[in-house]
C-alpha cells in the first residue's frame, strides 16, 4: 500500500503570492496512504490555494511537489489525475441538466460500435454508474434523474463518486458538507471512510470542526497562509483548534471561557 514511502503526498516550501497578499508562504503538507488529514484555517487562511496547488489548479512560485517519493511537476488539473490526484471543488462542478449516469461519466462516456458508427452506450453507462454507487454506498433511486433534481447531499456524493471513479490515490474534498443536513453530512462522512478505508489519502477541508473529530486522523491547522499546527486527532479538542485557527495562544481558560458559541458553530466567520 506504501509503495515503499513513507508519505504519499509531500508538499514542501509552497509559495504562491497574489499581489498584494502572499496566499501560501512556505507551506507544508504530507499525507500517508489510507490517511485523513483535515485541513482548517480561517477564511483566506489559503486552504483552497494550497489545494488546488496539489491538485494542478494553481501553479506555485515556489515549492515541490512529491507523490511515493516522486517529485511531480503540475501544470493542469489533467496532470494531477493522470498522477492519481483528484479534487472536489466548492462549486462540484456538475451538470445540471445531465442525468446521474451522464455526469459520472462526463467526458468518457461508453461507446459501442453499430456498423462501425460509434454510439453512446447507455446502457451500459446506467449498468456501471449503479455498480459505482453501491460501491460506494451512495444512495440513489435512478440514474436516470437529473443532477439539477437531487439534494445537497446526493449531488456532493456524485461529485465524490465522479472523483473517486478515477480510482485516485489522493482525493481532496473543499467544504464537503458546508451546505448538508445533519443525515446528509453523515452520508459523506461514511463516503469518505469508505474511500480511506481502501487506501485512499484523503484532505478534508472544513469549516465544521466537529466533522474532523469523526473523520480525521490528524489536523494541519493553517493562518494567513503559513502552517501554524499540526495534530493527530486523539491528541486535540475542539477548543484547542479553534484556538489555532484564530491565532490565540491555547489555554485552559481560555477554553473555558467565551469559546462555547464558537465551538458549537465552528468558525466560518
Ligand atoms: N486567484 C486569486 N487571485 C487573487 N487572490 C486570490 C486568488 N485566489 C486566492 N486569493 C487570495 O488568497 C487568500 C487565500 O485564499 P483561499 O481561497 O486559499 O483561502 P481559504 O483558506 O480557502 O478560505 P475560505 O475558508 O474562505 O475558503 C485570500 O486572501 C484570497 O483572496
Ligand atoms: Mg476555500
Amino acid at each position: 500500500m506504501t509503495d515503499g514511502h513513507p508519505y504519499r503526498v509531500r508538499m514542501t516550501g509552497i509559495s504562491k503570492r497574489y499581489t498584494p497578499i502572499q496566499t501560501l508562504d512556505n507551506v507544508t503538507l504530507t499525507l500517508k496512504p489510507g490517511e485523513v488529514l483535515g485541513l482548517v484555517g480561517d477564511n483566506g487562511a489559503g486552504k483552497s490555494t494550497l489545494s488546488k496547488v496539489l491538485s494542478g489548479a494553481v501553479i506555485p512560485d515556489s515549492g515541490t511537489i512529491e507523490i511515493d517519493g516522486e517529485v511531480v511537476s503540475f501544470s493542469s488539473p489533467a496532470d494531477a489525475r493522470a498522477a492519481h490526484v483528484e479534487m472536489v471543488y466548492q462549486d462540484l462542478s456538475l451538470c445540471d441538466t445531465v442525468d446521474v449516469a451522464g455526469n459520472l461519466f462526463l467526458g468518457r462516456e461508453p461507446r459501442r460500435r453499430v456498423l462501425g458508427v460509434p454510439f453512446l452506450d447507455t446502457k451500459a453507462m446506467h449498468a456501471q454508474t449503479r455498480d459505482m454507487l453501491d460501491r460506494l454506498g451512495i444512495v440513489i433511486a435512478d440514474t436516470r434523474l437529473k443532477v439539477e433534481n437531487l439534494s445537497g447531499g446526493q449531488r456532493q456524493s456524485i461529485a465524490i463518486g465522479r472523483a473517486a471513479s478515477f480510482e485516485p490515490k489522493v482525493l481532496i474534498m473543499d467544504e464537503p458538507t458546508a451546505a448538508l443536513a445533519v443525515a446528509e453530512v453523515e452520508a459523506v462522512l461514511e463516503l469518505i471512510r469508505t474511500v480511506s478505508a481502501r487506501g485512499v489519502s484523503v484532505i478534508l477541508i472544513t469549516h465544521r470542526l466537529q466533522d474532523l473529530f469523526l473523520v480525521c486522523d490528524r489536523i494541519q491547522v493553517m493562518y494567513e497562509g503559513r502552517n501554524v499546527a499540526e495534530r493527530r486527532i486523539e491528541d486535540t479538542s475542539i477548543e484547542e483548534v479553534v484556538n489555532l485557527i484564530v491565532g490565540r495562544k491555547f489555554s485552559a481558560r481560555s477554553a473555558r471561557h467565551g469559546l462555547d458559541r464558537d465551538t458549537e458553530t465552528g468558525v466560518s466567520a
